[in-house]
């Protein structure tokens, strides 16, 4: 029957072609955070809600710790399909926190300009630190917006939000969608002044504290680097903070973004060399714990 031999044609082709152009199995790392409360060796965590705003969107995760050798995230780099750098707080110019996402940028810029595609993100702190990583420079200013929920005003298209229902878009730029806890900030306008910051990276959102615009979404024109000073992965996980949205469309502005970032990682095929390998690496080996009083974190992993 042509119809059917015509259909079964179309489909193996799709299937092909999807298989050879998508990783449907994608790990992403997550960096470690320098964790300030000394727990005799452990001096690193990572906040579960990156973990869980992840795996909600159909990847795994490896944790990446702190204070590893160069040889170490090389190999970390190449088996993995995409880096978040998380929020906290760190010195952006000198810390372990600093130089473990130096490394994987340098090494995501370099895999682009082969050919290979490696999306990184940063968020909050993260997001300071691809200026600094980008520029060379702190351009950053102090902002009155510690503990805010604020709407998202949008400036320019963007790949990011793309795919995103209209719906939802209308949401975010109308309600108070997004938390903000950070002191400091890119204003718009050090943006538009430095040169390098400009060529790579379009502002695709801005907010203002109230006297200061400063810049809340960006994508690199010409990489897979992405970055928000607020946090998408709190909505749905945290509960600790008034400034963390739970409205039903801050939970599917958590959704979309995670989703965004996942289908990236989908255009990756690094991958571990040995499913032992990978066994071995892959979050499912630690246990979270309930964050202390006094935490901003529902759970948190510790890492030494
Ligand atoms: C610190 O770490 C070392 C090696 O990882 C371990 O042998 C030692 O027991 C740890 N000390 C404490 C106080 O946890
Ligand atoms: C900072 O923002 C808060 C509202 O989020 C406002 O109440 C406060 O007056 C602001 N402080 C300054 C110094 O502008
Ligand atoms: C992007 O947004 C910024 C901030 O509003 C604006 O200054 C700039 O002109 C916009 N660029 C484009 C290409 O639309």
């Amino acid at each position: 029957n042509k119809t059917m031999s015509l259909f079964f044609c179309i489909y193996v082709t799709c299937l092909l072609f999807s298989s050879a152009r998508r990783n449907d199995v994608p790990v992403i790392g997550i960096l470690a955070q320098e964790l300030h409360v000394q727990r005799s060796n452990r001096s690193a965590y990572i906040a579960a809600s990156y973990v869980k705003f992840l795996e909600a969107a159909g990847a795994r995760v490896v944790p990446v710790r702190l204070s590893r050798p160069l040889e170490e995230y090389k190999r970390l780099f190449n088996s993995i399909n995409g880096f978040i750098i998380p929020g906290g707080r760190a010195s952006v110019v000198s810390s372990r926190f600093q130089r473990a996402a130096q490394i994987f940028y340098e090494l995501a810029i370099e895999a682009k300009k082969r050919g290979d595609y490696f999306p990184l993100w940063g968020t909050c702190l993260g997001f300071e630190l691809l200026f600094y990583m980008t520029s060379e420079k702190t351009e950053l200013s102090l902002t009155n917006t510690s503990g805010v929920m604020l709407p998202m005003s949008f400036t320019n298209g963007s790949r990011m939000f793309r795919g995103f229902p209209t719906q939802l878009m209308e949401d975010m730029a109308s309600e108070s969608l997004t938390g903000h806890s950070h002191k400091w900030g890119l204003k718009l306008s050090n943006h538009k002044k430095n040169k390098v910051l400009k060529n790579f990276f379009k502002v695709i959102s801005t907010n203002t504290d109230g006297r200061i615009e400063f810049v809340s979404t960006v994508e690199a024109y010409d990489y897979p680097i992405y970055g928000t000073q607020w946090h998408p992965e709190k909505n749905a996980f945290e509960w600790r903070k008034p400034y963390i949205p739970h409205s039903p469309s801050a939970i599917k502005t958590s959704f979309y973004m995670a989703d965004f970032f996942v289908n990236e990682a989908r255009k990756s095929f690094h991958r571990f060399r040995s499913e032992e390998e990978e066994r071995r690496e892959l979050m499912y080996n630690y246990n979270p714990v309930h964050g202390s009083s006094t935490s901003p974190f529902e759970q948190i992993y510790i890492f030494g």
